[in-house]
């Protein structure tokens, strides 16, 4: 490629450490695309007569093929995707091979490439996204009346439905999504015409190339267009938070599939056994999702400190971007459709929820709600309860076996009749407003769910 300057071939330390064909072969559909658009700007520059523009595109749609079936492979010998693919070239044109490369740098090929791939995976994930969300949702549908015991610190707190439990990994999940679509209007701007650095002295016109590989616009700075990796870093960062909701999802579904928990059985076909202890059912797929986002968290971090002290423009530091993006891609290929399956064909035990849900006095917020309904100030009406609570933890009983001596001992303020609030279902309903758990809320969130998913 730089043969002229240079009296004999690179060292073969050299060669190994700078190789970076096995991983970024990937990109050799979307380096063909870019090879068309430029070979049709330099054709309208008067660079490329009609039959040569005839040809070359005619050879880089060969070397598609060849490359698309597996009968054009890189070589040890090729150090990168840009020059295995010129390789192709050269062998099907001969020196009009050699023309291409006029105007254009690997600098601005790569970038745009990593664009592009990005891009068009980025479309995959957000597929995947929303099956996993779809089936959160369908269990959710299936549990806006299941009581659950929601929990703060990991200690029962307050009774929701399963159903508004489900839909909180969901909500992430759209956010999410969101993020990759408002990622996408960012990371749509076109560095090819760039060059190396600082455009050419050729007439290109970027805005073409841009608009055929559909970008919105080219690069504004040829500068920063080949120094800039913010698109993978900001990928990177969605893949990464994307990694924690599944882990969180996953951490979950490890502890409800516990003997101890109980709320949930896996599918045989979802869970996995042990090849010593016959009795045993784990959630693999649940602890790889917790486990595989310390590299999804390690990737971002990767390229962000590769990048934090590299002066303008193109480094060689940069070809580290590649592997953490192509890995995070792949990652959540695997987990995303292992997760939603696991959660569609997962068995909700209403049963152990309901016996669950009214333990651990998570029906306390309701006297002291009661209390400050009858114009008791929830100072007042929190010490009082929390009295309740003590007398309970004492004799081993819950707070519906107070008697009504009890109850007026304690205070006042208590009459029997706050015994109509301790029960899971009226504190259930009685969470009425836009966004709390109550069934009537929770099936307005679910139809407002369903209609953003649908419309993905
Ligand atoms: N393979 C390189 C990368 O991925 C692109 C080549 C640019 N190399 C260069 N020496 N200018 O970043």
């Amino acid at each position: 490629m730089w043969g002229g300057r240079f009296s004999g071939g690179p060292a073969d330390a050299l060669a190994r450490l700078s190789v970076s064909v096995q991983f970024d072969w990937r990109l050799a559909p979307y380096d063909i695309a870019g090879s068309r658009a430029h070979a049709r700007v330099l054709a309208a520059a008067g660079l490329l007569d009609p039959d040569e523009l005839g040809q070359m595109l005619a050879a880089l749609d060969d070397l598609e093929a060849a490359c698309a079936s597996g009968e054009f492979r890189p070589t040890i010998d090729d150090e990168d995707v840009h020059t295995a693919l010129e390789r192709g070239l050269l062998e099907r044109l001969g020196t009009l091979g050699g023309k291409l490369r006029a105007g254009r740098s690997r600098n601005d090929q790569v970038a745009t490439d990593l664009r592009l791939y990005l891009r068009d995976h980025a479309r995959g994930l957000a597929v995947a996204l929303v099956e996993l969300a779809d089936a959160l949702t369908e269990q959710a549908a299936l549990n806006v009346n299941t009581a659950a015991p929601g929990m703060t610190h990991l200690q029962h707190a307050q009774p929701v439905t399963f159903g508004h439990w489900l839909l909180a990994h969901v909500q992430p999940l759209l956010r999410d999504l969101e993020r990759l679509r408002d990622w996408d209007s960012r990371a749509a701007i076109s560095p090819l015409g760039s060059g190396a650095l600082a455009g050419s002295s050729l007439p290109l016109d970027p805005a073409a190339v841009a608009k055929e590989l559909g970008f919105t616009a080219p690069a504004p700075n040829s500068m920063d267009a080949v120094a800039d990796r913010d698109f993978v870093a900001e990928f990177l960062f969605v893949t990464a938070l994307i990694g924690v909701h599944l882990s969180r999802l996953g951490e979950e579904v490890v502890l409800w599939t516990s003997t101890e928990f109980g709320w949930v059985e896996l599918d045989d076909a979802f869970a996995t056994g042990s090849s010593i202890m016959p009795q045993k059912k784990n959630a693999d797929i649940a602890e790889l999702a917790r486990g595989k986002s310390g590299r999804l968290i390690g990737g971002l971090v990767t390229v962000l400190t590769m990048l934090k002290g590299l002066p303008l423009t193109y480094d060689r530091d940069m070809q580290e971007d590649k592997e953490p993006a192509f890995d995070a891609i792949e990652t959540l290929g695997l987990l995303l459709p292992a997760l939603a399956g696991m959660i569609s064909t997962m068995t909700v035990r209403v049963d152990r929820l309901a016996a669950a849900t009214p333990v651990g006095f998570s029906l306390a917020t309701e006297v002291a709600d009661w209390l400050v309904r009858r114009g008791v100030p929830f100072r007042e009406a929190h010490e009082i309860t929390g009295q309740l609570v003590a007398l309970c933890s004492v004799r081993g009983c819950e707070l519906e076996d107070l008697t009504d001596d009890d109850l007026k001992t304690v205070s006042g303020h208590l009459d029997p009749s706050v015994r109509n609030v301790l029960t899971v279902e009226s504190a259930l309903a009685s969470r009425t407003t836009p966004g709390s758990t109550g069934p009537g809320p929770v099936a307005d969130q679910l139809a407002t769910v369903q209609h953003k998913l649908d419309s993905w």
